[in-house]
């Protein structure tokens, strides 16, 4: 079989409770679910095609090839979910900074997850879309869904997967994404969450919390109670990069800079009396959480401070879907 090129278009999604930590590291089933918000202005577009004269799978990210045996792993998956063993041509075009701490990874596998099993002739329900992008990374189970998704940890390959909050969300908020660095983060997410679910003298104490911060959050959600869900955006965020200050050998995602914009966006807070709340994930980047009205004031005084570097603003996001290439 040769199947047509089929292309998807997945969006990021950024985590306001956090997932961090595995139980099964080849199933990627989380030690605790997670809450985020997709954007719409970060995402990947993935064509697939199946051709039975390619000797391999063939890779390209943003035009240029690449080796990357997490793809080979996670097409394998999708060629024994289909029942075919022909390898395809995958070309990728990433409109988010790679591995930064930007969760390219979910909108990458989530997008990939889309293409792929449609272009092998599957048909899957969201549900299953979900539960397979988890097996190339587990954020991108969440990027399957607009607006807040859950990923529910479930227990097994058939009970891990992301559910919608609100898809169509009626709230106008947003993110304004700092760009501290674009470049390769120092330890990948799957290497630091390990350390700390080994090493944290405070992991046990993580998974409570969290649990408790992901019922608060919804409820927080349900009320609009926007004060209510940044803080519990910037709480949730804070813990989890102290189990890495607490891990053995311990290590952290920040830079100078992401700690001056964190203390800038608390100080906005404080004294300009714009709500607005960061978080951080497994890079330097800095993340806001804010209200749209206020996104271009908060920006300003952003630009004032930190010149050198750049503010996008991202308002909530669709889910995967499939467009022409
Ligand atoms: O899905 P991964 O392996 O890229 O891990 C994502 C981990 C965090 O971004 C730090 C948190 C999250 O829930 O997205």
């Amino acid at each position: 079989m040769n199947s047509s090129p089929i292309t998807a278009r997945a969006h990021t999604n950024i985590a306001l409770i956090k997932y961090w930590g595995k139980k099964d590291m080849d199933l990627i089933i989380p030690q605790n679910s997670s809450l985020s918000l997709t954007l719409d202005h970060f995402y990947t577009d993935t064509t697939v095609k199946f051709d039975k004269t390619l000797p391999r799978d063939v890779f390209t990210l943003n035009g240029h090839l690449v080796e990357n045996p997490k793809v080979n792993h996670f097409m394998d998956l999708v060629r024994k979910l289909a029942g075919i063993q022909i390898f395809a041509k995958i070309d990728s075009i990433n409109h988010v900074p790679s591995a930064a701490g930007l969760a390219s990874s979910a909108s990458a596998f989530a997008a990939l997850a889309a293409a792929a099993s449609k272009a092998a002739g599957l048909d899957l329900s969201r549900k299953d879309l979900s539960r397979l992008a988890r097996r190339g990374s587990g954020s991108a189970s969440r990027s399957i869904y607009g607006g807040f998704v859950e990923w529910c940890q479930g227990t097994d390959d058939q009970t891990s997967y992301a559910v919608p909050v609100e898809e169509k969300l009626d709230w106008p908020i947003g993110m304004l994404v700092g760009i501290v660095n674009s470049g390769q983060k120092k330890i990948s997410s799957r290497v630091g969450m390990q350390t700390v679910v080994e090493t944290s003298p405070y992991y046990q104490g993580w998974i409570q919390s969290t649990t408790a911060d992901l019922k608060s959050i919804k409820k927080a959600i349900q009320e609009r109670d926007f004060q209510k869900v940044g803080e519990i955006t910037e709480s949730n965020a804070l813990k989890m990069h102290a189990l890495n200050l607490s891990a053995q050998p311990h290590f952290n995602y920040f830079e100078p800079m992401s700690l001056a914009i964190m203390q800038e966006v608390e100080r906005i807070r404080e004294e300009e009396h714009i709500p607005c709340y960061y978080t951080l994930d497994a890079g330097p980047n800095v993340k806001i959480l804010c209200l749209q009205a206020d996104a271009s004031a908060i920006q300003q005084i952003l630009a004032s401070k930190f010149g050198q570097i750049t503010f996008e603003f991202a308002k909530p996001g669709e889910g995967v879907r499939f467009i022409e290439a």
